[in-house]
């Protein structure tokens, strides 16, 4: 017997020049700031998960509690065999949690390296041997293009694109604007029913919002921390992790919770040829996880070109979980 196994494309090249020269003017800058985007090697995806874990974390488990409490609501929306395009899949224990109630017929994981999902599409090719199970290896929060080969799988099915976990949050609205419009353009590529399934972070009183982003164990200031051992890996710069400190405050005035890294002394980095000072309480602005009202960012998704938004929330209405399509 013929047994099916998944296929990737990998069109991520890693631009390591890119990388270096983007993180030095980064660092140059009178505010110094890195990009979120560095926080997720192999330790920094280890320590998100841990971050799911923690009590205080609470988007993780009140989106899961969404999709259980409302399954009925939500499925019925899900156009029936579909291409699913999970955006950010990582260890795509969320799609394989919604298979119970809708099998799709394809399945297309997305992430910035096939590499981390190679194993986890394997193990589920193995056990939906039905299911065209697809890897996926691009930055998406570039280009969102698709090779030739699989747009032509895609076209005859209705599409459903999945971004979970509020991972939208880390873009200033006007380039969430932006990437939402390119989502709406992809669902229009799908057949009628096609959509989007987006869950986003909701603004709420800033204690929750707070220690959500600073946890009593210390693992969100890890997590923030191994930024700066990436950034040495990466361009052989000198931090000395026991020199800054991890700071979480949430910004109303941009309703946003923003991560900085605090210099604890005046000191010196040295970034290949580059020096930066750095006073004792300046700080490199390590991330923003950007808060909406529903009201907001069901706005922002028709504004983008989806027609019709649904959305769900938990029971405590700290987490919104939209349905966005285009009859
Ligand atoms: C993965 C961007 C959704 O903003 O809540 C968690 C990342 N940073 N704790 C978030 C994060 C610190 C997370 N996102």
């Amino acid at each position: 017997m013929q047994v099916k196994q998944p296929l990737f494309f990998d069109t991520h090249q890693e631009n390591k020049d890119a990388d270096i020269q983007e993180l030095i003017q980064g660092l140059l800058c009178p505010q110094a700031t890195l990009s979120p985007k560095y926080f997720y090697d192999e330790l920094g995806s280890v320590l998100f998960d841990a971050i799911t874990l923690l009590p205080e974390y609470y988007p993780t488990r009140a989106e899961l509690e969404i999709f259980v409490d409302q399954a009925n609501e939500i499925h019925a929306q899900f156009p029936k065999q579909a291409t699913w395009v999970d955006l950010g899949a990582g260890n795509c224990q969320k799609a394989v949690m919604l298979f119970t109630h809708t099998m799709p017929a394809s399945y297309v994981a997305v992430d910035i390296s096939t590499k981390y999902l190679s194993n986890n599409l394997k193990d589920l090719q193995a056990k939906y041997s039905e299911l065209n199970v697809v890897g996926l290896g691009i930055d998406f929060s570039s280009s969102l293009t698709f090779p030739e080969t699989l747009k032509e799988q895609m076209a005859g099915q209705p599409l459903l694109a999945l971004y979970l976990g509020s991972s939208l949050g880390n873009f200033h609205p006007t380039e969430a604007f932006y990437f939402l419009q390119r989502l709406a353009d992809l669902c229009k590529t799908g057949q009628p029913g096609s959509g989007l399934i987006i869950g986003i972070d909701l603004v709420k009183d800033s204690q929750t919002l707070e220690r959500a982003y600073a946890d009593e164990l210390g693992v969100t200031a890890a997590f923030n921390l191994n930024v700066l051992r990436r950034v040495n890996s990466l361009l052989s710069s000198d931090f000395d992790l026991r020199d800054w400190q991890h700071f979480a405050r949430f910004n109303a005035q941009e309703s946003r919770v923003e991560m900085h890294l605090i210099a604890k002394r005046n000191l010196v980095v040295n970034l290949q040829g580059h020096q930066r000072a750095f006073k004792k309480d300046e700080s490199i602005h390590t991330e923003n996880s950007y808060k909406w009202s529903i009201k907001n960012f069901s706005d922002q998704l028709l504004k983008s070109g989806f027609t019709s938004v649904k959305h769900w929330t938990d029971s405590k209405s700290h987490f919104g979980l939209f349905w966005a399509s285009l009859h």
